[in-house]
């Protein structure tokens, strides 16, 4: 991990060594009590851009929203300072991190804390280290809706994203996927998933079980201009594994191609219309095509 020069802490550009939280004062340590984005800068031919920032911050307030929280930050600030933070982070292209937690309260409800915003970026490459990768379905179910707010990027819920990728890790597979209460696919610890069959795209329809990824959206929109049929619907992990073509995508992950699914190799290991929409992903983050320039935000 290569830190950007400062983190943005309430306002003020803060060294990364110098940039500290009381560790008893911090609601959010011990209670999950804080919500976060990743957001990614490219290097592209006129200068780095941030893909998306406007749509990160706006969840970013949508998840804030569950916590009562008294930001002193608008949506604006916000969008401003996820820019200043990659301009004078010294990198060129990166993961932006912003964060809102609480402090100054003891006790289980978050209610009379103090909120603050964070926002860091480091130098960060690929997310999983493989071209196509080997995923295992996890013995932990995500968090049912009735529970939580699954659709909401909140702190607290990645202990469960982190049991399943610690499950897959350790038995030697690069990702786990999570299924939600009902058996259907909900999605990956940091990704959602899109299969394809016969030459139709497929991911689970968003029904507040999961994190409608902003990546998902992305290529959602990609494969309809492109002329591909994307159907979002519930599936169980039996289409999964008769799926022609697999894979994952985050704002960390990209678009990743999922050579197998509980050692069942998926029939294309990196699939043609994958191929695809990996390879206009990538221009669209770079700055390469005109129509999803709306996308990106161009800084130095
Ligand atoms: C649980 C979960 N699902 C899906 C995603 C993908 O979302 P996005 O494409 O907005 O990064 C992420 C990453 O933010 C995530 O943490």
């Amino acid at each position: 991990m290569i830190p950007g020069k400062y983190i943005w802490m309430d306002g003020v550009l803060t060294p990364w060594e110098e940039a500290k939280v009381h560790v008893m004062l911090t609601h959010s340590l011990h209670y999950g009590s804080a919500v976060f984005e990743g957001v990614r800068f490219y290097e592209t031919e006129n200068g780095s851009v941030l893909f998306r920032n406007g749509d990160h911050v706006d969840r970013i307030f949508y998840s804030s929203s569950f916590m009562e929280m008294q930001l002193k930050f608008s949506k604006k600030d916000i969008v401003k300072a996820q820019v200043l933070t990659a301009k004078e982070s010294g990198l060129k292209n990166g993961y932006i991190r912003p964060i809102f937690y609480i402090t100054g309260k003891v006790g289980v409800p978050p209610i009379g804390g103090e909120a603050h915003v964070a926002i860091g970026c480091w130098g960060w490459d690929k997310y999983l280290a493989a071209d196509s990768v080997r995923v295992k379905t996890s013995k932990w179910r995500r968090i049912p809706q009735n529970a939580d707010i699954c659709d909401a990027k909140i702190c607290g819920h990645y202990f469960n994203a982190a049991l399943a990728s610690m499950d897959a890790q350790k038995n030697g597979y690069h990702e786990a996927l999570m299924l939600d209460q009902n058996d259907f696919i909900a999605e990956g610890p940091g990704e959602n998933l899109f299969i394809i069959k016969d030459g139709k795209i497929y991911t689970p329809k968003n029904e507040g079980n999961f994190l409608p990824g902003i990546t998902r959206h992305s290529v959602i929109i990609i494969a309809k201009d492109l002329g591909y049929e994307v159907v979002e619907k519930n599936f169980k992990l039996d289409e999964v594994y008769n799926a022609d073509e697999a894979f994952f995508t985050g704002t960390a992950a990209e678009v990743q191609p999922i050579e197998s699914v509980d050692d069942k190799l998926i029939k294309n290991r990196i699939g043609q219309i994958t191929s695809k929409l990996r390879e206009v992903y990538l221009d669209t983050v770079h700055g390469k095509v005109e129509k999803y320039q709306k996308w990106l935000t161009y800084f130095n």
